[in-house]
């Protein structure tokens, strides 16, 4: 169902891999709520992903960008303005990779060359984003910016790895950049703690069906979806919440506030 949120606005979607992708998903629940945007990726993505077929439904043009690269990301902002005509309403960085989960290394055997590039990816990346775009005055006033994230930043899930770390590192990036584009922008800057979700990025973490079976019992609602994660980012991206900036919003079912499940209980007492 489509509410017309979004009319208007524009803005840029970092992340849309493949139709698997929260970026992916959240572009095409954009495009119904009347938005526009420029989608991007790093240049080896577009040679995997499908980023092609979604520009292509949703009438949307591509820049590709290593979200490492400072030089790309002005690129980006500023051929992004030049295509959209004018200032940026929202941005969502959907980007994460950890090359010690890749090779797998565990949390007591990182190599650091790789712990050092996941963290650029992952979670430098970000602050990175942010730079360009603030340095470039290019958020529009009202605008919002949001990055996914996983609640391993809070919690231990040795699974996760290094990744846990880049989470916490990248929600700290929210709230600290988030205090300079409010005073100075009126711009929002949240995190969304998403769910686990079957995606590239996400079945890359070990015992990943195990993982994601037990967040589904252990969540009075159950997990959240990427087509759910999607219509709660249009929602932050939408004139309706303008006041809520630097914050980590759990999107989990209710996972997260939960001790234990009458399921999960129910399988130890069997
Ligand atoms: P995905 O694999 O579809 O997306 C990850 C994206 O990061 C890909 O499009 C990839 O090309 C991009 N990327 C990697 N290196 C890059 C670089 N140097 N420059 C630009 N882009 C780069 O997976 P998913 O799950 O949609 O991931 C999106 C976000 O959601 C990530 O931040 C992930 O950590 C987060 N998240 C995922 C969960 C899950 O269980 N899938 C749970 C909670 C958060």
């Amino acid at each position: 169902m489509s509410y017309n949120l979004l009319k208007g606005k524009k803005g840029i979607i970092f992340g849309a891999l493949d139709e698997n992708s929260i970026a992916w998903k959240t572009a095409e629940r954009i495009h119904e709520e009347g938005g526009t945007f420029v989608l991007t990726n790093a240049p080896v993505a577009m040679r995997l992903g499908q980023i092609k077929d979604l520009a292509a439904k949703t009438g949307s043009e591509i820049i590709p960008a290593d979200a490492t690269s400072e030089e790309d990301l002005d690129n980006l902002v500023a051929k992004s303005m030049e295509i959209l005509g004018g200032k940026i309403d929202f941005v969502l960085h959907a980007i994460g990779m950890s090359i010690n989960v890749r090779k797998g290394r565990s949390y007591t055997d990182e190599k650091y060359d790789f712990t050092t590039k996941g963290w650029d990816v992952s979670a430098l990346s970000f602050h990175k984003v942010l730079q360009s775009l603030y340095k470039a005055d290019a958020m529009r006033e009202w605008g919002s910016i949001v990055a996914l994230t996983y609640m391993a930043a809070q919690r231990v899930f040795p699974d996760y790895n290094d990744m846990a770390d880049n989470k916490a590192y990248l929600e700290s990036v929210a709230r600290s950049f988030g205090y300079f584009f409010g005073k100075e922008k009126n711009v929002r800057v949240n995190t969304i703690s998403q769910s686990p979700t079957p995606t590239t990025a996400g079945q890359g973490v070990k015992g990943f069906d195990g993982f994601i079976s037990y967040a589904e019992k252990m969540s009075p609602l159950g997990n959240a979806t990427a087509l759910e994660c999607a219509d709660y980012t249009v929602t932050l991206f939408s004139d309706l919440t303008r006041k809520v900036t630097m914050q980590n919003l759990f999107h989990d079912g209710g996972f997260s506030n939960t001790g234990v499940s009458q399921e999960v209980i129910e399988r130890f007492t069997e």
